[in-house]
């Protein structure tokens, strides 16, 4: 199949956690192995957001903050791709066709950020839809997808399952602003329904989550 995996940032990078990286490292390499093809999307996390700040600070515009997150971002891609070696591209994917030629080459693909406006979610979808992909798993810091943000609500119910329009309906009216944080990005979601991939949010800091997906096996929520 065709996978692309989405390593939030809040789970690999937020503090910065060298032994999950590896653990996904490791992972990945083995998803490959059985024939996969695969792309990663990792985020900028907690230290994006610091950079975020510090352009904001500087009283510098909205796109500036979303620059320099991501090339926080495109530096956790370079150390993600470091490790993962031999089965990895040459370089960090700056752009769809990079991610393309990648995949052509019978290499992982490895990204950060895209450009300014969107979330590493969005990016994840674009490289899903230009590559055709079959399912996009995002490893987030929460079990899954709640009927409310589970952060605020202690009486948040997990959703096993749920259709892209009942998701969109949960998440009405969210606008882009650097460094927003959501489970996974509705826009990112509008992209996925239309050219019908499925999309598994689970829990990013169990990585054997991600073999789950793969394997079809229950694990987080599934939005198809
Ligand atoms: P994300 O919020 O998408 O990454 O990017 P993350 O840290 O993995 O987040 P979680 O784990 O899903 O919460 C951080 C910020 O980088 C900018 C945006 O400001 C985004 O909020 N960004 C990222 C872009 O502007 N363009 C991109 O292509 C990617």
């Amino acid at each position: 199949m065709r996978l692309v995996v989405r390593l939030g940032g809040s789970v690999v990078a937020s503090p910065i956690n060298t032994d999950l990286m590896g653990e996904y490292a490791d992972l990945i390499k083995t998803v490959k192995a059985e024939g996969h093809e695969v792309a990663v999307v990792v985020g900028g996390g907690a230290l994006a957001r610091e950079f975020i700040k510090v352009a904001r600070d500087l009283g510098l515009q909205m796109e500036a903050q979303d620059e320099v997150a991501i090339s926080v971002s495109r530096i956790f891609a370079q150390l993600f791709l470091k490790r993962l070696g031999e089965c990895g591209c040459g370089k960090v994917a700056l752009t769809l066709d990079d991610a393309a030629d990648c995949l052509g080459e019978g290499k992982v693909v490895v990204m950060g950020g895209l450009k300014p406006g969107i979330t590493t979610d969005a990016v994840a979808a674009l490289v899903a839809e230009r590559i055709g992909a079959d399912l996009l798993v995002k490893g987030s810091d929460q079990e899954g997808v709640y009927d409310k943000d589970p952060r605020k609500y202690p009486d948040a119910v997990k959703l096993d399952r749920l259709t892209f329009d009942e998701f969109s309906k949960i998440f009405e009216g969210t606008v882009h602003t650097a460094g927003i944080h959501q489970i996974i990005d509705p826009e990112a979601i509008k992209v996925l329904k239309r050219h019908r991939v499925k999309v598994i949010v689970a829990n990013g800091f169990k990585p054997e989550n991600i073999l789950s997906a793969v394997k079809g096996e229950k694990v987080g929520t599934v939005i198809s």
